[in-house]
């Protein structure tokens, strides 16, 4: 890689794996594991049962008929359904010493390490304060009182009017939860899991009245200082202004891209180290942006010929079943089932790409490629496809079958060798951090990871079994793709029939 001066590319080079050395990291204590949940002891917490949608849950219907019941069309009822289709507990399972609570959005190995805070003012029902969502009892903690929203957006370079907006998400990485078992590339992890919970946020608020801004520009030290982290324990990654649009909230656009930072001078390859060298200050510049080029392969490029779907979809229902696969049959899907699949999830995207009117719900996604390893997919030659973002179609780049490819660069793992398809998320890191800094390695993760939670949505809605896989051989899928070492692979999501 080029950039050798860049702590991003060197922390990315040190965290790949490696069939040689894969085995010296050492095992994960089981005894150690922390807990996965941060718990601030309030006797003010707000209650957000009430609010769920009674069908689902009987709780919240005993409640909802109780003398003075909330107003679920209230501000606060829509916030509270929010959450919880972002990040809330949807499942438990019982172990013989203990149990698990699985969430709304998928996490790397289950470890939750993304914490969700939310600034709220003047939402009846709620103290103005900067509050942490407790999953467990589905409730906000205040954790600050006062009016947090201006200096949030101030912190944001005033990438949105606090006067529009009527709460803002912080998602933060507890970065414990995942080094426990992932060491050095957890912090990969914690991004992509990020990714993931803004996807919901993304794909859900517009069922409650919301438009939804991410920003990953934001002055690190501003808000994190805002809650007193420990930066070696957890920081900031993603903040999300709500406008409401029912509150006459004006809908959001596209964030400048932003950088101040000259290549660092560490030879360091922590993750920390990293994460420092890429926070903004007080007053970034702005960085004109990158134009995207399309895709071309050795043949006419197939269409994506079905019509998107998911926007019309049961949302919240879609969310609340929402499970990784753990085994495929190995059977093929349809081409048709794949296609909707990708449509569903790049439709958006390719709005914002074209510089259309919808909401963005990436950062940088012109610099992202995405590649589909087709192995058995009716109606579709095995092979090797890039898609083909803004003219929604998959070019052939290389014919056959790279299934025991997939089942190598995938650690192994059959649900990677067994997939129909597996999409794999590329960027060429040279060119990103020439042009955006060292801060872009961030948000092409979080970009992946929002591309592969819409991806799990809408394989959950058209019945196709999915899971995102965080552990792969890095230079090997390059190698299986062609792709040149400037090339860093983000992240793969494997395709299939359930079994
Ligand atoms: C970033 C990321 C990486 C993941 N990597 C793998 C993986 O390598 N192998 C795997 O079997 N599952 C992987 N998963 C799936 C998780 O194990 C799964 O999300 C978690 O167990 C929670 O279950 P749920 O998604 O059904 O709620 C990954 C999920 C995410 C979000």
């Amino acid at each position: 890689m080029k950039i050798s001066g860049s702590i991003a590319a060197r922390y990315h080079e040190a965290t790949k794996y490696n069939p040689t050395t894969i085995g010296n990291l050492p095992d994960a204590d089981v005894r150690a594991q922390p807990s996965p949940f941060k718990d601030y002891h309030t006797e003010r917490a707000v209650d957000l049962i009430a609010h769920l949608p009674s069908e689902l849950f009987p709780e919240a219907a005993e409640r909802a008929s109780a003398p003075g019941s909330p107003d679920p069309n209230s501000r606060l009822a829509r916030l509270s359904r929010l959450l919880y289709f972002t990040y809330g507990a949807t499942a438990r399972k019982v172990w013989e010493h203990g149990h698990q609570i699985f969430r709304a959005a998928p996490s790397a190995g289950g470890l939750y390490p993304v914490e969700v805070y939310l600034a709220t003012e003047g939402v009846e029902g709620a103290p103005d304060a900067l509050h942490n969502y407790y999953v467990p009892n589905h409730q906000l903690s205040p954790v600050f009182d006062g009016e947090w929203i201006s200096e949030l957006s101030a912190l944001s370079y005033g990438a949105f009017d606090p006067t529009s907006v009527s709460a803002v998400m912080v998602l933060t990485g507890v970065y414990a939860r995942s080094i426990w078992r992932y060491h050095q590339r957890a912090y990969r992890r914690i991004l992509l899991d990020t990714g993931h919970v803004f996807g919901n946020v993304a794909a859900y608020a517009s069922h409650e009245g919301f438009d939804v801004l991410p920003i990953s520009c934001f002055h690190d030290d501003g808000v994190n200082g805002a809650f007193f982290f420990d930066p070696e324990q957890e920081q900031a990654q993603l903040l999300v202004a709500i406008m409401d649009r029912r509150g006459g909230g004006r809908a959001p656009t596209a964030v400048d891209w932003r950088r101040d930072d000259e290549f660092g001078a560490s030879a360091n390859q922590d993750f920390l180290e990293y994460h420092r060298a890429s926070a903004l200050s007080k007053s970034p510049r702005p960085v004109p942006r990158f134009s995207p080029s399309t895709a071309s392969g050795n043949r006419p490029p197939v269409d994506l010929e079905f019509p998107p779907t998911l926007s019309t979809s049961p949302m919240a229902q879609l969310i609340l079943e929402r499970r990784s696969t753990r085994r495929f049959s190995g059977e093929s899907v349809s081409w048709e089932q794949l296609c909707k699949v990708l449509r569903a999830a790049y439709d958006g995207i390719r709005d914002q790409l074209a510089g259309g009117q919808s909401a963005p719900s990436l950062q940088t996604p012109e610099l992202l490629r995405t590649h589909v390893l087709v192995r058995d997919v009716t109606g579709l030659a095995p092979g090797i496809y890039e898609l083909d973002p803004m003219l929604g179609s998959l070019n052939l780049f290389e014919e056959g079958d790279h299934s025991e490819a997939a089942l190598r660069f995938g650690l192994g793992q059959d649900l990677v060798g067994q997939a129909a398809a597996v999409v794999i998320h590329s960027a060429d890191l040279t060119t990103a951090i020439e042009q955006y800094g060292e801060r872009v390695y961030r948000s092409l993760h979080m970009d992946a990871g929002v591309i592969g939670q819409f991806m799990n949505l809408a394989a959950m809605h058209h019945r196709v079994g999915i899971s995102g896989i965080g552990g792969f051989y890095d230079d090997m899928v390059n190698e299986t793709l062609g792709l040149s070492s400037d090339h860093g692979i983000m992240y793969v999501t494997a395709i299939g029939a359930s079994a």
